[in-house]
């Protein structure tokens, strides 16, 4: 029968009579966004208790530190047959953002899955060799002899990391004397990718820490690489600059190096307890996507404390959150890279 209703909802002719419905304040307790209405201008409720999550535990998907849902990264298959190698370059002009530090404990936690990963330091501070545990004034032969004089050959500059599977091609200040020697060279950007081809087949892996600057030497190492990583200090000022590092890129894809893909913007030193890192990774994710890796590299000093022991945390402090994280880095950087 229409128009009954049943006591107390307000329908049917009684509704005149009734006192208005008052409801007990209720908390607010807004519905978690579901995957796909997500949106990344809003504010991230980033620790989500649990009890909010979802009234059905199969649908709560954990949200990762970027805000976005956090996938599970396998471990990599075991390699079984050797290509050629996909080489990468760390790199932003911003001092200090843990391009050194990245590539160290990338390349430690590749070779802990089996690749065997050459790294090169391409900056003249020297700072990834010394973080391997070389003396900078005792080096026999440095990538400067090899960009310079075409009679040294890889075999003479490559050293052992102190990692198995692990390799370096080490530098020192020297190297600041190629920037401006090789402004006279023919080809002179592409002389790095003309040193590195011989290493193309022995190695999965060849990771190139470049200096804070996007001169010539920086623009090398671009020629060079397959795809670019970006580590990018959560923290506002580490934003700026961002635009013009995407620029340098994009003509170096145009102008020499067109198979040239960024792998991926890496978040370093974050500080979950911040909201300054958060609003920081915010804004990263709302401005690149899913450029952005899921795995961002927590601030601790562990990092400092390997650097002075002269060895990848993975080794040094190898069940720190710090190794996890490259760990974890590694996995998912090896599902966004080609198939091997
Ligand atoms: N996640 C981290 N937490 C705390 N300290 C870190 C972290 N990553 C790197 N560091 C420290 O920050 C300093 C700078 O890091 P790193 O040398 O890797 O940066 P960089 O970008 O290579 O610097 P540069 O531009 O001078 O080459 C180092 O002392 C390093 O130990
Ligand atoms: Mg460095």
């Amino acid at each position: 029968m229409s128009g009954a209703g049943r006591p107390g909802q307000g329908f049917g002719s009684s509704a005149s009579e009734m006192p208005p419905l008052v409801r007990p304040p209720q908390p607010q307790q807004p519905a978690p966004p579901s995957r796909d209405e997500y949106d990344v201008t809003q504010p991230i409720p980033f620790e989500r208790p649990i009890a909010e999550a979802d009234t059905q535990p199969s649908a709560v998907v954990p949200l990762g530190p970027t805000g976005r849902p956090m996938p599970v990264f396998p471990d990599p298959a075991p390699l079984t047959v050797r290509g050629r190698a996909r080489v990468v370059s760390m790199c932003n002009q911003k001092g200090g953002v843990g391009k050194t530090t990245t590539t160290i404990n990338l390349g430690a936690s590749l070779a802990e899955f089996g690749r065997k990963v050459l790294l090169v330091d391409f900056d003249p501070q020297g700072s990834l060799s010394v973080g391997l545990g070389l003396n900078p004034h005792e080096m026999d032969a440095t990538i400067y002899n090899l960009l310079m004089d075409r009679e040294t050959t890889l075999d003479e500059v490559v050293v052992p990391s102190g990692i198995a599977g692990m390799d370096l091609l080490p530098s020192n200040i020297d190297l600041s004397a190629a920037e401006v020697q090789l402004v006279h060279e023919v080809a002179r950007e592409q002389t790095l990718q003309r040193v590195l081809a011989p290493a193309l087949e022995h190695y999965d892996v060849i990771l190139i820490d470049c200096q804070p600057s996007l001169g010539l030497l920086t623009v090398n190492a671009l020629t060079a690489s397959d795809g670019v990583i970006v580590p990018l200090e959560c923290e506002y000022f580490a934003l700026r600059g961002v635009a013009l590092l995407k620029t340098t890129i994009d003509k170096v894809r145009e102008r020499l190096n067109p198979k040239l893909e960024i792998d991926g913007v890496l978040g370093t030193m974050f500080d979950g307890r911040t909201l300054h890192s958060r609003e920081v990774m915010e804004r990263l994710v709302s401005a690149w996507g899913d450029t952005v890796f899921h795995t961002v590299i927590r601030r601790t000093v562990k990092f400092s404390d390997a650097t002075v022991a002269g060895e990848p945390i993975t080794s040094y402090a190898s069940s720190s959150t710090g190794a996890d994280a490259y760990r974890q880095l590694a996995r998912e950087v090896l599902t966004r890279w080609p198939a091997e």
